[in-house]
């Protein structure tokens, strides 16, 4: 119906429209709040972490408010036990920002990706020295934030430094509605188990690369060109480098797109794991999918470069690596869940 048939409708009806309206409203509010499981929002997760304790940080100098994103994280005492809301709101803050190992029990707030972004600029063969925002605190919860790494690629076939946006260096660490924007080396997945939550994550060499064990549902995950190298770039470049390591990327759902060319994993060690399960898989990435590129050993025999149930013009299986996996039901089984990171036992939410 369009606007001027509501005009026209007789009383009568104009009473049943706005009915029907706050019928559908109402039930817009059901969907959005904290009871249905699959709408994680910032409620919710307050709701979970249940603490009221919360600093402000803001640039528009309102009283009250902190204007820096660290000195929020300074003000919280080392060894903390209690949760502790770091509310940022809107806004770029350009800074970059640590949560150290002895500030765990953060849940750094934002008020969603594209609203609050913290961002940085800085280029390095050093991927620690790069990095926008670096967590080495256990039990840290972040939510709506985009964070950057705007640092220029560089010139084409020029030497490549990376810019690393955000090191996740602890255990217990999870990401709700977040953007991780850079080109090279993007998200430094570095150690512990983590879980990523209707994230976006951008980048065209090795953008998701370390030696985590993590979940990432429902993420898309976007590629950009670089024009430095002349070989495709990679999307993950998983470091697990023993088969009793529990180090591994999993994917669950989600979309994989953008306007380069890449691979979904090249292996950074010999026992590399990664799996993407059910997810959108555009021509963006090339046939053979997976690279074993540089890694030590050469080997392909440890490798778990696996997909199951991908859909899309990037997932024909006809010409993938011949040591790639299309697992069974069975073999599945361990990566379909948040248990892969023993999810139920320290995420505040999840599905
Ligand atoms: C909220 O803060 C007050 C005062 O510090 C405290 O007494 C109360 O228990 C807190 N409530 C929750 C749910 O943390
Ligand atoms: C590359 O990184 C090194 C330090 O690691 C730095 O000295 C140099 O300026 C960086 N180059 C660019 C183009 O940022």
């Amino acid at each position: 119906m369009s606007w001027s048939s509501f005009e026209d409708a007789p009383m009568i009806g104009r009473t049943l429209y706005v009915l029907l309206a706050i019928t559908i409203i109402s039930s817009f509010d059901v969907v959005l709040g904290g009871s249905n499981p699959s709408i994680l929002d910032a409620p919710t997760l307050t709701q979970k972490i249940g603490t009221n304790r919360t600093i402000k940080v803001g640039l528009s100098g309102q009283k009250g408010e902190i204007n820096s994103i660290q000195a929020a994280i300074d003000s919280v005492p080392d060894g903390n036990t209690n949760w502790v809301i770091i509310h940022v709101r809107r806004g770029v803050y350009r800074e970059k920002v640590t949560i150290p190992e002895k500030k765990p029990y953060i849940f750094l707030r934002g008020n969603g990706k594209g609203k609050t972004a913290i961002s940085w600029s800085h280029s390095s063969v050093d991927n620690t020295e790069s990095a926008t925002l670096k967590i080495l605190a256990p039990h840290v919860v972040v939510f709506g934030l985009s964070i950057k790494n705007d640092a220029p690629t560089g010139i084409a076939f020029s030497s490549q430094n990376q810019s690393v946006a955000a090191l996740v260096g602890a255990d217990m660490v999870s990401f709700y509605h977040c953007a991780f924007h850079s080109t090279h080396n993007t998200l430094f997945d570095y150690k512990g188990r983590h879980y990523y939550h209707n994230c976006y994550i951008q980048g065209s060499i090795d953008f998701i690369f370390g030696r985590a064990q993590s979940v990432f549902r429902n993420c898309e995950i976007f590629v950009v060109e670089d024009k430095r190298i002349e070989i495709h770039g990679s999307i993950t470049a998983q470091n697990r480098p023993a088969s009793n390591e529990g180090s591994g990327f999993v994917f669950l759902g989600g979309k994989v797109y953008g306007v380069g060319q890449v691979y979904l994993g090249r292996a950074k060690g010999a026992f590399s794991r990664v799996v993407f399960v059910k997810t959108y898989i555009s021509n963006t990435v090339v046939p053979e999918g997976w690279s074993i590129w540089r890694y030590d050993g050469g080997s392909t025999e440890n490798l778990y470069q696996a997909e199951y149930k991908c859909y899309g013009p990037g997932a024909a299986r006809d010409k993938r690596a011949k040591w790639a996996k299309q697992l069974t039901d069975k073999e599945v089984a361990p990566f379909l869940s948040i248990d892969f990171i023993n999810g139920k036992d320290w995420l505040p939410a999840w599905f």
